[in-house]
């Protein structure tokens, strides 16, 4: 155990607990705020119409135009809104492309963000987002994107569809795991990490049978808060290089990169944390990498590039490419042991334990 070592962590406001999108107003009043602009997707002013009711006087407009990767122009008309309707506090309610609209709204404003997220991303938790702009994603990380507040109802997310539930799980289990093997891990947030894969691997495991389980719900949003604070404090590793490359180059969406890549990388850094692996397999009842890969599949969901449409002869680029952006990693790691890893990862292999 590291016996030196320096914590840092930003977090919003957290106000955890099912049903506790009711203290939306009362925040507000805290704030001294009384002109919400509330952003959803189309689909999300319908699901989540119980907050736009809470919020009554207090909602001064809506924009329910939030959609994948965050367009430009999207993000221009959801400004145009706020100011025109001399709006004081953006709240939003949704998965990671919902919230980075309001991040981009705070950012230009100055205005306090109140976020009620409903997959288990963790983008809330951070001030990282990106804005669409002639079609090529630009990533920003600013100070002023951190939400104000983030309100986590468990609740709100029991409509969340399984798929969805599964590949944002996994990319939650991903900011948990990575962050017991990179540099800036320490036993605060390592301790953090453990509690958070605890908590989604059974709650997964719950909800691929029961998807509407509230209690799972909690659990899995619990552990997705901890996956948002890791990237906070200690940031991502190998797994998350090789998924932005995927997501690059083939579009292929976050959530579904890592139900795949995720079992293939902790297999192979898997002998760097092996007090970590052995508290994880108390829990999975198997090797980590070997059990994550059956909870993808029994939640339906990819473990394999060859399902995503990655083309098999792209594999040996993806490889060189990433390597290329892998800064650190615990155990040395070369571009042919990427190679391998990335082609055990297309053909949906089980990981290769060492
Ligand atoms: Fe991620």
């Amino acid at each position: 155990m590291k016996t030196v070592f320096d914590f840092f962590c930003h977090s919003p406001t957290v106000l955890f607990g099912a049903g506790r999108f009711a203290d939306l107003p009362v925040r507000l009043e805290q704030l001294g705020k009384s002109r919400v602009l509330l952003i959803t997707t189309t689909g999300g002013a319908r699901r989540y119409r119980a907050v736009a009711d809470v919020l009554a006087s207090q909602l001064a407009a809506s924009f329910d135009g939030a959609v994948a990767h965050c367009p430009i122009e999207i993000a221009h008309a959801a400004l145009k809104t706020f100011r025109t309707r001399e709006c004081d506090v953006v709240v939003t309610v949704g998965g990671g492309s919902t919230i980075g609209l309001g991040k981009y709204i705070a950012v230009e404003t100055g205005a306090p963000h109140i976020t009620l997220p409903t997959t288990l991303s963790g983008s809330e938790m951070t001030p990282l987002f990106g804005v669409l702009v002639d079609g090529e994603k630009r990533s920003r990380r600013e100070p002023n994107a951190l939400a104000n507040t983030v309100i986590v109802d468990p609740a709100l997310a029991q409509s969340l569809p399984i798929r969805e539930t599964a590949t944002t799980g996994m990319n939650a289990l991903a900011h948990c795991i990575e962050a017991l093997y990179v540099p800036k891990s320490n036993p605060l947030t390592s301790q953090l990490a453990l509690t958070g894969i605890d908590m989604l691997y059974r709650a997964l495991k719950k909800l691929a049978d029961e998807p509407t389980d509230l209690e799972a719900r909690t659990q899995a949003a619990y552990g997705a808060t901890i996956g948002g604070l890791m990237i906070n404090s200690v940031g991502i590793g190998m797994h998350h290089r090789i998924c932005h490359i995927l997501g690059g180059r083939f579009k292929v969406p976050h959530g579904e990169s890592n139900c795949v890549v995720l079992p293939h990388v902790l297999a192979y850094n898997a002998p760097a944390i092996p007090e970590a692996c052995a508290t994880m397999e108390s829990v999975m009842g198997a090797h980590p990498a070997v059990a994550l890969q059956r909870l993808v599949r029994d939640l339906g969901a990819p473990v394999s590039l060859r399902e995503l449409d990655v083309p098999a002869d792209s594999i040996a680029a993806i490889a060189d490419e990433s390597f290329r952006h892998i800064d650190h990693n615990p155990l040395p790691v070369d571009e042919a042991a990427v190679l391998k890893l990335l082609q055990a990862a297309w053909a949906g292999q089980e990981p290769s334990v060492r």
